[in-house]
């Protein structure tokens, strides 16, 4: 045996970030049901995926409202696989502990069964998503059972649907309790192991909540949902109009303008950079 020591640069290997093994699973989401209420926030990027986690958010939705609040687009249609991966890669970056959410855009999962897997597949193995989302409940019911099949949690989307709002009654509160919890219950038990319900009438989504067996997660459907979501930009105040069921928590929009008309002003005025 050589009493040789080894050369101070050869050191045991160390990984440079240690392995994630805490993130929450669709499961433990799952459980929640029927227990304390819980916050859900979207988010688009690193440092917002960050904040979340470090005020306690768990759930976070990397929606297609991206299309809207960071990309600049009248609506959620024109989002792509790529645009949703990329921020969803950027989600998983800032984030060690949350279950991120994405969202499969539209046209990524109405051809058929297998497209939507594909597509899935692409959200997981490409974006780092724990879980994928979808609107719809009629065809998309498959969809759900195909994808869950493939072995990826979903989450169902049912009341106002912006991918296809042009073809309803778009935005109007919903209100029809036969067609909405038919809708939740085949989405559960197409494998969904939560739902979105959006814009729904508030004893509705109260007594969807209580018809099935996963959480409700309402979104402009009143208070007694097993957990609310919130569009970042909304709840942050970072354009003049939120939707009204919104509340703004902040107005981080006008704080970001005051910041900017400051730094603008003292280079003019050459006060800052100070001397040196
Ligand atoms: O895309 C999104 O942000 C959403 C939420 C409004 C639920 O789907």
């Amino acid at each position: 045996m050589s009493d040789k020591q080894p050369s101070p640069e050869v050191r045991p290997y160390e990984p440079v970030q240690a392995p994630n093994l805490r993130r929450i699973t669709a499961n433990a989401i799952r459980r929640r049901k029927g227990k304390d209420a819980f916050a859900v926030v979207t988010a688009y990027d690193a440092p917002f995926g960050r904040f979340a986690e470090e005020a306690g958010i768990d759930l976070i939705l990397v929606g297609d409202s991206l299309g809207n609040v960071v990309l600049g687009y009248d609506e959620t249609t024109p989002v792509t696989m790529e645009e949703m991966i990329h921020h969803s890669r950027a989600v998983m970056r800032g984030t060690s502990r949350a279950h991120v959410i994405v969202d499969m855009p539209f046209g990524s999962y109405q051809v058929n069964d297998d497209e939507a897997v594909r597509n899935a597949i692409r959200l997981v193995k490409e974006g780092g998503a724990c879980s994928v989302k979808l609107e719809g409940a009629q065809r998309e019911a498959d969809r759900i059972r195909a994808i869950v099949a493939a072995g990826i949690p979903v989450v169902a989307h049912i009341g106002v649907t912006p991918q296809t709002a042009g073809l309803g009654p778009g935005y109007k509160v919903r209100t029809n309790h036969d067609r909405l919890l038919a809708e939740a219950r085949a989405v559960e038990e197409a494998g969904a192991y939560a739902i979105v319900l959006e814009v729904v009438d508030a004893d509705l989504a109260a007594a969807i909540t209580k018809a099935v067996s996963i959480p409700t997660i309402g979104i402009g459907a009143g208070p007694h949902c097993d957990a609310q979501v919130l569009v970042l930009h909304d709840l942050l105040g970072m354009y003049p109009h939120s939707p009204r069921f919104a509340k703004r928590y902040a107005e981080l929009g006008s704080a970001a303008v005051d910041a900017l008309r400051s730094y603008a002003s003292d280079v003019r005025e050459r006060t800052f950079p100070s001397a040196q």
